[in-house]
């Protein structure tokens, strides 16, 4: 009888204690709460960390134009005329012709004296080596000038071996005092990530050289000259509701004279006229005294390939204020035409008909229809009054000529503190449409601020754009950052918070977006790329889950039928509903070492599927990280799950983000 009674006891116990340990949650489906915008989810590009040049432009010609600071920055010259004594006469030499030509005044003059194969040539290092696959096409192509008709050009690839892997021979034929432009291709017989490039000269005579330059066949598209696919199709994996571009500081300029100017971006190649990066200097402990912009890809570009992968374009501008960080320095407010005109002459360009000057522009350049614009930013991390003095100039001027155009401003280099409060407040007083807050802070910031947005002014017609985030595993632009699993758990539980107050939050991108591992400047980054391929970190597939997820209106997730769960039992959890899946999105994250079960409960639903899709991004050790070389550690695993009824219990595995796709 004793035995019985203490079985009897410890039954109940147990029944009772696993109760208390299971995590309930009831979906209320049936009560819609927030409309999810379409923009929701989207992606931040920067040329940092070799993210244009070397990056998603696909040139594999580094200073091409020879436009660089030290006009041979990258080049070699292969020369054993002058040291041998023979053919003494051939020489390479850089020709500037500044005041003749401000835009590309620089070319490479060859002066040839029946000159050999082997004997004078030169060579370019790439980025960082130049990313050649076996059997690919590349197309080789260089503006040319010559009074008579005789050079032969010799085209080689080698490998870090010094072994020719594509090669070709160009004879440019035409003769005279203007520049033509030949092209040649050839198939590459060898994978090389550290490839260079050689080029010799054989015959006699004067031979003037431009624009040199290699591209692979296999951009995005197919389009020639264009975007490295690879990267390209990691973007649109994404499934981002915008692209904001072209960044950043960038934007600002150290100088006045630095910023980005869309207008000189468009248009040839070779009209546009390169500048030095930013980031060049930037950051003390990553110098990069190459890193240049040489625009090939410039405005025409982004507005395409935002279009390509069904992101609506957000362009940014310079509001006639120098990056802060830098020299601060200011347009004065009887000059701030020309950087008014550009906002205006922008959004013509995007949506402006082919009979309107802008968008004539447009449609030579190859898009009759408009890039259909609907949100512009002026000002990157300005702050200050002097920010809102000019604000107030451009948002009247742009609401005047385009009143459905909406603004995005920034609030500052921090979402908290004096410079955040002044500018929040006086952007809400000026019915800006979009706040742009910029967050770097450690993982625990963002699990601790995942209710960071229940508390906001609901009545208030401005909204907030999340313009840059990234947990930073050491400290903001610590070299030693990391794209560890720790982080991106994290800001897999804080996006549980901005998606709940998707009435809010309209619109958040992770930032940085592109690393170059030989190329980088600041960690962390969302996708990290070598000469030849991309990798996405962890952060990468949070950022994709909740793309592809996305939803088109919240509806309440209870914990333990009171609050959404922000961080009580280390659970964050949000709700949507796909109208066109009819589908209802459960994701949850557990940020407890703990496998927990978790119970939910799905009400308001007449007809729910037996089963559930779900995907789980996991990984035990918090430190862990993908890699270029390794199988990646942090993949998403999709499986199924049976449902009881209305009722789904699941085994949330320790440090995990769950997604669920359940049939309504
Ligand atoms: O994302 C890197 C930099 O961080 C951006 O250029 C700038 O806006 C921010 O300070």
């Amino acid at each position: 009888m004793r035995s019985i009674l203490f079985a009897s006891f410890l039954y109940i116990t147990i029944i009772t204690a696993s109760a208390q340990n299971k995590a309930v949650f009831t979906v209320q489906a049936d009560k819609p709460a927030a409309e999810i915008s379409s923009t929701m989810w989207g992606i931040f590009f920067e040329d940092i960390n070799q993210g244009a040049d070397g990056g998603l432009y696909a040139e594999l010609v580094k200073n091409r134009s020879f436009e660089f600071d030290n006009p041979l920055m990258g080049w070699k010259i292969t020369s054993s005329t002058f040291q041998w004594g023979i053919n003494f006469g051939s020489e390479i030499t850089v020709i500037n012709q500044k005041e003749k030509e401000a835009t590309n005044p620089r070319f490479l003059r060859v002066s040839m004296d029946k000159i050999q194969k082997g004997k004078l040539g030169i060579s370019n290092e790439g980025f960082h080596g130049m990313g050649i696959k076996k059997d690919l096409r590349y197309d080789f192509s260089v503006l040319y000038r010559q009074p008579t008709s005789n050079a032969i050009i010799h085209i080689e690839l080698v490998n870090e071996k010094g072994d020719i892997i594509g090669s070709n021979i160009l004879k440019p034929n035409q003769t005279g005092n203007n520049w033509y432009k030949a092209e040649t291709s050839f198939i590459a017989n060898g994978t090389e990530a550290k490839a260079n490039l050689n080029i010799w000269f054989e015959g006699s005579g004067q031979l003037d050289l431009d624009m040199i330059s290699l591209f692979p066949s296999d951009t995005w598209k197919g389009r020639k000259g264009g975007l490295r696919a690879d990267m390209v199709q990691m973007l649109a994996d994404i499934k981002p509701g915008f692209i904001r571009f072209p960044g950043g500081c960038i934007v600002e300029g150290r100088d006045l004279s630095t910023r980005y100017q869309w207008k000189k971006t468009i248009g040839p190649v070779e009209e546009r006229k390169l500048m030095i990066n930013r980031w060049n200097t930037e950051i003390k402990d990553r110098p990069a005294p190459d890193y240049y912009q040489s625009f090939g890809l410039g405005f025409y570009e982004y507005f395409q390939m935002a279009e390509d992968i069904g992101a609506a374009p957000l362009p940014i501008l310079s509001c006639g204020i120098a990056c802060q960080f830098n020299t601060g320095e200011l347009a004065a407010i009887s000059d701030l035409d020309p950087y008014l005109q550009d906002a205006l002459d922008l959004i013509e360009f995007a949506n402006g008909s082919p009979k309107t000057k802008w968008g004539k522009i447009r449609a030579d350049l190859g898009h009759p229809t408009p890039f259909n614009l609907k949100m512009i930013g002026v000002g990157n991390e300005n702050w200050g009054s002097q920010y809102i003095d000019r604000l107030k100039i451009f948002q009247a001027a742009i609401a005047k000529k385009y009143p459905t155009i909406k603004l995005v401003c920034s609030s500052g280099f921090m979402a908290s503190g004096d410079v955040f409060n002044y500018l929040n407040g006086e952007l809400r007083k000026m019915k800006i449409s979009f706040i742009d807050e910029h967050y770097y802070s450690s993982p625990k910031w963002f699990l601790d601020n995942a209710k960071r947005y229940d508390s906001y002014d609901r009545k208030s017609s401005s909204k907030v754009f999340v313009g840059e985030y990234a947990a930073q595993s050491v400290a903001t632009t610590d070299m030693n950052n990391k794209n560890n699993w720790r982080t991106a758990l994290a800001e897999a539980a804080f996006l549980t918070g901005l998606e709940r107050n998707a009435d809010i939050v309209q619109m958040a991108s992770y930032a940085p977006l592109f690393g170059h591992i030989e190329g980088w400047q600041w960690k962390p980054d969302l996708i990290w790329v070598n000469n030849l391929k991309s990798m996405g970190t962890p952060n990468y597939y949070v950022q994709k889950l909740y793309g592809t997820n996305r939803g088109n209106y919240t509806v309440p997730i209870l914990y333990k039928n009171q609050q959404p769960a922000a961080g009580e039992d280390s659970l964050y959890a949000t709700t949507a509903i796909d109208k066109e899946s009819n589908e209802l999105i459960i994701k949850i994250v557990n940020t407890l070492g703990k496998n927990q079960t978790a119970e939910i409960n799905i009400n308001g639903a007449s007809k729910i599927g037996a089963s559930a899709k779900w995907t789980i991004l996991q990984n035990n050790n918090l430190e862990a990280e993908n890699s270029l070389t390794n199988t990646l550690e942090l993949v998403p695993v999709e499986t199924n799950t049976a449902l009881k009824g209305n009722q789904l219990v699941l085994d949330l595995k320790p440090y995990s983000l769950n997604i669920l796709r359940v049939k309504l």
